[in-house]
């Protein structure tokens, strides 16, 4: 299908590969996007030169300059806003946004998230998946609401847990998933691809008889 380049702008905390991902799709001519700003909250983030290195314009809002989370909230609303996106993307934004910012974006917020949702929300999923002896661990790309880590899921993939896992093992197998599945999850989006209806995303459509959409049907990914 082909649709046109839709805005988008990204936030980052760190490191950037989800990002990186994302611009290289873009730049392939495989994911229809203009990204047309970064934004960190954190000066140090690597994923400033990732967007730098790209021609990609950047921003720095920097929590730590605002005393009070909402009015950190509306500097970035402020700044998003005037790129006119179609889709505000999450990508390792490691601040919690308000409730008035999640209404202002509602449906059109897209976050991944380390873990098969809704197993493991919150941090450090990685060793709590060992930790808790599952055989598949994963990641999901969702929309964002208020509830954190708990919005309608749009794209899952599944790792199998190996015996000798460490949690750097783990996460590097799931991070490339990861990479897989955002640019995915984002080119449904922007060619319109999903619904949602009574709280869950469609495909086309369909609906999967489980929560969120594999992209490989179900199988387990080695
Ligand atoms: C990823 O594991 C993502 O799932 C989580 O934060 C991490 C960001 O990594 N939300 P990167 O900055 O994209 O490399």
């Amino acid at each position: 299908m082909s649709v046109a380049p839709a805005p988008v702008v990204i936030l980052i905390s760190g490191r950037g590969s989800n990002l990186k991902a994302i611009v290289d799709e873009v730049r392939a001519g495989r994911l229809p996007a203009e990204i047309r700003l970064v934004i960190s909250n954190n000066p140090g983030a690597e994923g400033l030169r990732i967007a730098q290195a790209a021609g990609i314009r950047t921003r720095v809002i920097d929590h730590r300059e605002f005393s009070e989370r909402d009015e950190f909230d509306r500097a970035l609303m402020e700044a998003i806003d005037q790129e006119q996106p179609k889709l505000v993307v999450l990508a390792g934004f490691m601040r919690i946004l308000g409730d008035a910012f999640i209404r202002h974006y509602a449906g059109r917020l897209m976050n991944i998230h380390p873990s098969l949702l809704p197993a493991f929300k919150g941090l450090n999923t990685h060793s709590r998946a060992l930790a808790a002896g599952v055989s598949e661990h994963g990641t999901s790309v969702h929309l964002v609401t208020s509830d954190l880590d708990g919005g309608p899921v749009i794209a899952q993939a599944r790792v199998r847990v190996q015996p000798d896992d460490s949690p750097t093992t783990l996460s590097a197998r799931v991070l490339e998933q990861e990479h897989r599945i955002y640019p995915l999850a984002i080119r449904w989006f922007i060619e319109k691809r999903l619904t949602l209806l009574d709280g869950q995303i469609l495909l086309d459509g369909q609906r999967r008889p489980e929560q969120g959409f594999s992209t490989d049907n179900n199988t387990v990914c080695p």
